[in-house]
């Protein structure tokens, strides 16, 4: 066995800390949405929970918040939903041991909702599980694949899923070894994988990692169309060595969700976590101001007609930024005399409000339109 299969590095603990503040975001916000009772998650690579390190698995990160949000929402008097989890991997060792796991540690109890366990290969589960989602009534999805290699997986099962509209999708991929791949010429399994996303012909050249996981991006976007967001959480180990997690949703406010705990992770540079070698060269530093001047030069060609707040809002997030970080370049742009604000409902608008955020998104997204001077 591979030593990074029986051990937990520190990227895969940057990768469970990801997933551990997004399920925890995503059940706190499930909790408080009305008409939703039931979550599904499936873990369909749950691999075998704790590793010989002690690092703990996806597995047991999701029964710990399941438990957590389940006692936290009993003592406030909040809705309790149900979460029905499904562990999923091939090897019925890795699901036994992480039975054994739940047992002795006591982290799971009937009334969180049902914990069942599969050993089916991943691609066979795909359909049921869409059946699932779609059938099951007042519900939403998570579901996370998280593979060692990526020849399993493909975009149009990724697609499916999240047709129901009802399901979000966490895809962890080892990009680093697609890339090495692709300089020496595409493998078959990899050309499988990328003719799902574009014609052979159309796919780009990538000059490094970086560039490979932003073409990824952008043909999972074109492929999977406007009504869903994508976005990366890049895990950089050394120079050109890169991890990398995509998050899919037809969600706006989960995708704003998952943004807010990407920049929790990495407030500096929003784009990813950077493996901590300070003598290692990299490849990026942006610095925050960077990252904030490339929505500025977003807005300066997005802003040349009229936008409304909930149109800039939802292209914010498309861009990668969250609200906060608009309403900051806004704020400058203001200051510089660049933008002019108009509202839309007879009121003044505040000096200094933009209503960028889910709440006017959905009440007043025409509550004020903003345009360059
Ligand atoms: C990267 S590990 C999963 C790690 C786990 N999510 C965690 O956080 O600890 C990938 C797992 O997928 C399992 N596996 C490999 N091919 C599979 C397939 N086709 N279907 C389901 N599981 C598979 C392997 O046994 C392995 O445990």
């Amino acid at each position: 066995m591979k030593d990074s299969q029986s051990t937990m590095y520190e990227h895969s603990e940057v990768k469970v800390r990801l997933l551990n503040l997004y399920i925890q975001k995503y059940l706190n916000i499930l909790s408080r949405a009305a008409g939703i009772e039931k979550v599904h998650l499936y873990d369909l690579f749950c691999g075998e929970g704790i590793y010989e390190n002690g690092g703990e698995g996806s597995p047991i990160i999701f029964l710990k918040a399941i438990k957590d949000i389940y006692y936290r929402n009993q003592a406030g008097g909040q809705k309790l939903i149900q979460v029905d989890c499904v562990f999923n991997d091939l090897e019925t060792w890795k699901t036994e041991k992480v039975k054994s796991i739940v047992e002795s540690k006591k982290l799971h109890y009937p009334f969180f909702g049902d914990l069942r366990f599969l050993n089916v290969d991943y691609a066979e589960a795909v359909p049921g599980i869409v059946n699932q989602i779609s059938k099951s009534k007042k519900s939403k999805a998570f579901v996370f694949i998280d593979l060692y290699g990526y020849k399993d997986v493909r975009a149009s099962q990724i697609r499916s899923i999240l047709q129901t509209k009802k399901a979000e999708v966490l895809l962890f991929l080892p990009t680093q070894f697609m890339f090495r791949f692709e300089r020496k010429g595409i493998p078959t399994a990899l050309q499988a994988f990328i003719e799902d996303l574009v014609p052979k012909d159309k796919w780009p050249n990538s000059p490094t990692g970086i560039d490979f996981i932003e073409n990824l991006k952008s043909a999972f976007r074109n492929y999977l169309g406007d009504d869903f967001f994508v976005d990366t959480f890049i895990i950089s180990r050394d120079v050109n060595q890169y991890f990398c997690l995509f998050f899919f949703t037809s969600h706006i406010y989960g995708f704003d969700k998952m943004l807010e705990a990407k920049w929790e992770i990495d407030s500096e540079q929003g784009r990813g976590w950077t493996y901590k070698n300070p003598d290692a060269p990299t490849l990026f530093s942006p610095s925050k101001a960077d990252k904030v001047n490339k929505l500025e030069i977003f807005f300066l060609s997005y802003l040349k007609e009229p936008r409304s707040n909930g149109e800039i809002y939802q292209a914010t997030l498309h861009q990668g930024f969250r609200p906060t970080h608009a309403v900051e370049v806004l704020k400058g742009l203001a200051a510089q005399n660049k933008i002019i604000v108009t509202s839309n409902d007879g009121q003044k608008p505040r000096k200094g409000s933009y209503y960028i955020n889910y709440g006017e998104y959905c009440d007043r997204p025409k509550r004020i339109s903003i345009q360059l001077t």
